[in-house]
């Protein structure tokens, strides 16, 4: 199969490598020129365990190549995905098309033989009727079938989500496309295995669906780990019995600061703008939202508590910056406003991320940025661990509360346990657990 990828962000530079390597021919597109020739020099613009190798060795094999200008490959394919950013819109919150509409002109008009146009950005409902009319109205002599296939891939394990996937999504009614992009996928499909097909609509709906109900549950664990605080309960075995249950499933259930990324607190806005649209109002999605946004900037009180009401003059090490651990991604990461209260507040703010310290020091020019862990914790009265990368996992607790000036541990994803961190004789506050 010939395959053109518009936009070589995290969707479209992981589908069309992984693509690839299945042993497909594919040419990703981006208009930027600076990220092409980076691709060409072999630079990979996004951290993405694995990525380079994979890019590396399919570019080597000949299936892999890219270029800004569309005309040609897009003449060539049997299909095209539309994997272009959809942010949210300033002011509304609603996704922001343009880039979809804008890419679907330039397709239209580089049209040859039959060819599927298939949507891979999360857009919402309707979407893919719009892409289809904008196609016949560029370009009435296309012949083209337009379809949805969104992409449930997470940043830091992309690769093993999108070639070991619980299911592929497939929307279109049109026969000629479930056949091409039954064809794409089925190195993963042998046996019809997670392959399924529906309308298109309906596609685009699972995504938001399906990103809603995963915030959902984080949301709903993190409330259950403020109750557990005050009723002297410990939210990690209630997520754990509860997650037993085949029904509920223990995944998501991980207690922490609020969601953030690219994808949860931008997808969860639009769908609440869609429902609203449509007059079907999603109150539940609406209080998850509200009830994230709120967490986020409490952490930084949860913090002047553990010091005993003030911060001035106080100094916080904040370990982990990027929203999870394996991404330098900083798009909505609970740590912009925890530290942004933290200053507020009065305090100087010492940090380290293994990996996202470049993309902060825009969002957060005024701390100390650090080599290091323990670099990080030099004379400060608070260490808070905000995301849990490995690094993170086996401090060394000695040589750590020789470094804090107080030994006190704020730990917002409970990588440790209250009383390891009390035999080594430090004030620990976790999330939902007795202290
Ligand atoms: C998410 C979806 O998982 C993926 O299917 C979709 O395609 C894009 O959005 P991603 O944003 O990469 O992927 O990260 P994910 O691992 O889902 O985490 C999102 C946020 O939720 C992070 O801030 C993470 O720390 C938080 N989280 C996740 C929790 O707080 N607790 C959990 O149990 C799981």
């Amino acid at each position: 199969m010939r395959i053109a990828m518009i936009g070589t962000g995290y969707v479209g530079l992981v589908s069309g490598a992984c693509f690839a390597d299945f042993g497909h021919h594919v040419v990703c597109v981006d208009k930027d020129a600076d990220k092409i020739a980076a691709l060409h020099r072999g630079e990979i613009p996004i951290y993405e365990p694995g990525l380079d190798e994979l890019v590396a060795a399919n570019v080597k094999a000949g299936r892999l190549g890219f270029t800004t200008d569309l005309s040609v490959p897009v003449g060539e394919a049997e299909a095209v995905f539309i994997a272009v950013g959809t942010p949210s819109r300033r002011g509304d919150g609603h996704a922001d098309l343009s880039y979809v509409y804008a890419a679907a002109r330039e397709i239209a008009a580089a049209l040859k033989d039959f060819t599927v146009v298939i949507t891979k950005s999360t857009v919402p409902v309707g979407t893919g009727d719009e892409v289809e009319r904008l196609i016949r109205e560029t370009n009435p002599e296309a012949d083209a079938a337009v379809a949805s296939n969104p992409e449930f891939l997470r940043e830091g394990a992309a690769i093993r989500d999108f070639k070991f996937p619980d299911r592929i999504v497939i929307g279109t009614s049109d026969e000629r496309a479930r056949k091409v992009l039954g064809e794409i996928y089925r190195p993963l499909s042998l046996n019809q295995g997670p392959l399924m097909y529906t309308e298109r609509r309906t596609a685009e709906l699972i995504k938001y669906a399906a990103n809603a109900f995963l915030a959902t549950k984080i949301t709903f664990i993190n409330e259950m780990a403020d109750l557990a605080e005050k009723v002297g309960a410990d939210v990690q075995d209630v997520a754990r019995g509860i997650g037993m249950d085949n029904r509920i499933g223990a995944k998501f259930l991980h207690a922490g600061p609020g969601f953030g990324g690219s994808c949860f607190p931008k997808d969860t806005r639009a769908l609440v703008k869609i429902g609203l649209d449509h007059e079907a109002p999603l109150r539940i999605v609406e209080a998850v939202l509200a009830v994230n946004e709120n967490r986020k900037r409490a952490m930084s009180r949860k913090v002047l508590h553990a010091l005993g009401g003030s911060l001035r003059g106080k100094t916080v090490a904040v370990l982990g910056l990027t929203f999870k651990p394996d991404t330098d991604d900083m798009r909505e990461a609970p740590s912009i406003p925890l530290v942004t209260g933290l200053l507020d507040m009065g305090a100087t703010v010492r940090a380290f991320d293994p990996a996202g310290m470049a993309q902060a020091r825009e969002e957060l020019p005024d701390i100390t940025y650090c080599t290091d862990a323990y670099d990080c914790a030099q004379g400060a009265d608070a260490l808070v661990i905000v995301t849990e990368w490995v690094q993170f996992r086996a401090l060394d607790l000695a040589r750590l509360k020789q470094t804090l000036k107080q030994p006190v541990i704020v730990d917002l994803r409970n990588v440790y346990r209250p009383e390891q961190m009390a035999e080594h004789g430090f004030v620990y506050h976790g999330i939902g657990r007795p202290s």
